[in-house]
């Protein structure tokens, strides 16, 4: 495991991902700060890193001067190291069917609320020497399935914004990268797996028929995420940023014919 002693880091989303994430930074030293709009997944969040340096917050990452007010109630204290975005909703929706309340939805979610975190957190990294910020994307930033126009953008903006804020940042000494997961067994999959069967019904067979379309033939855990952001916000990813990391299971290889 990385050793992340005396490390603040600040996390997005209060289940799946973002909490694997979080749990992983904690378990390696570090002080760590997660949030989520959701109180069940904030109290269940809170209740499994109980013996750990680990609070949870409720804060709506879409809403500026809640993002704000969180983010400098922290570097306040003891400045920030790093960040990992990992909230997010997926919806579907195709150009006609999107409304605008949708789209505004999910592009401040899942996109506006990284920038809103990196302006915020930016000052409180710049005044430690340097930090690293992970945004957590998707495949669906790189290739979509049909009816997801929101989400395939917001994830695709956030490859844009990677490179952006990564050419811009390293002169501070932060680096910025992403990873774009394929299936990856969270309640975000498991949403997904159930818009499918229908209310009710049995989902374990559709989460393996989303693991079979990748080639290695089953979907992704929360742990080897963790693995991956862990890696690319430590010390060894020194030379890394600007990039984007896939963690399919080979998905975006293939051609699926
Ligand atoms: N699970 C997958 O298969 C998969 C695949 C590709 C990408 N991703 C991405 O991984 C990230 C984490 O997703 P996950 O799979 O862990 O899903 P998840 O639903 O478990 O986690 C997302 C979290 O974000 C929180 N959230 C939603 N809206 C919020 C808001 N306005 N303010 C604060 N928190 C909010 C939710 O309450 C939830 O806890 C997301 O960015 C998602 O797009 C997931």
């Amino acid at each position: 495991m990385d050793d992340f002693s005396g490390k603040v880091a600040v996390v997005t989303g209060s289940s799946g991902i973002g909490f694997g994430a979080a749990l992983y930074f904690a378990k390696a030293g570090a002080t760590v700060h997660l949030c989520g709009n959701d109180t069940a997944h904030n109290t269940k969040a809170e209740a499994a890193a109980k013996d750990l340096n680990l609070s949870v917050s409720l804060v709506d990452v879409s809403d500026a001067e809640d993002v704000e007010r969180w983010i400098n109630s922290i570097g306040d204290q003891n400045g920030i190291d790093i960040l990992v975005n990992a909230a997010a909703v997926q919806t579907y929706g195709t150009t006609e069917t999107t409304d605008i309340a949708h789209w505004t939805r999910v592009i401040g979610i899942n996109l506006t609320s990284c920038f809103l975190t990196s302006h915020f957190a930016y000052p409180y990294m710049k005044a430690k020497g340097g930090g690293a910020i992970l945004h957590v994307s998707s495949v669906q930033g790189h290739a979509n399935q049909n009816g997801v126009l929101a989400y395939a953008t917001s994830k695709g903006g956030i490859h844009a914004m990677v490179r952006a804020q990564a050419v811009d940042a390293a002169k501070d000494g932060i680096r910025v990268n992403s990873i774009s997961p394929g299936s990856v067994r969270t309640p975000l999959l498991e949403f997904a797996a159930q818009t499918v069967v229908g209310e009710g019904n049995p989902i374990e067979d559709v989460i393996a028929e989303f693991g079979a379309a990748h080639p290695i033939g089953r979907v992704g855990t929360v742990a080897e995420t963790s693995a991956i952001i862990a890696f690319l916000c430590g010390d060894r990813a020194g030379f890394c940023t600007g990039g984007d990391y896939l963690i399919d299971g080979g998905l975006t290889a293939g051609l699926g014919v």
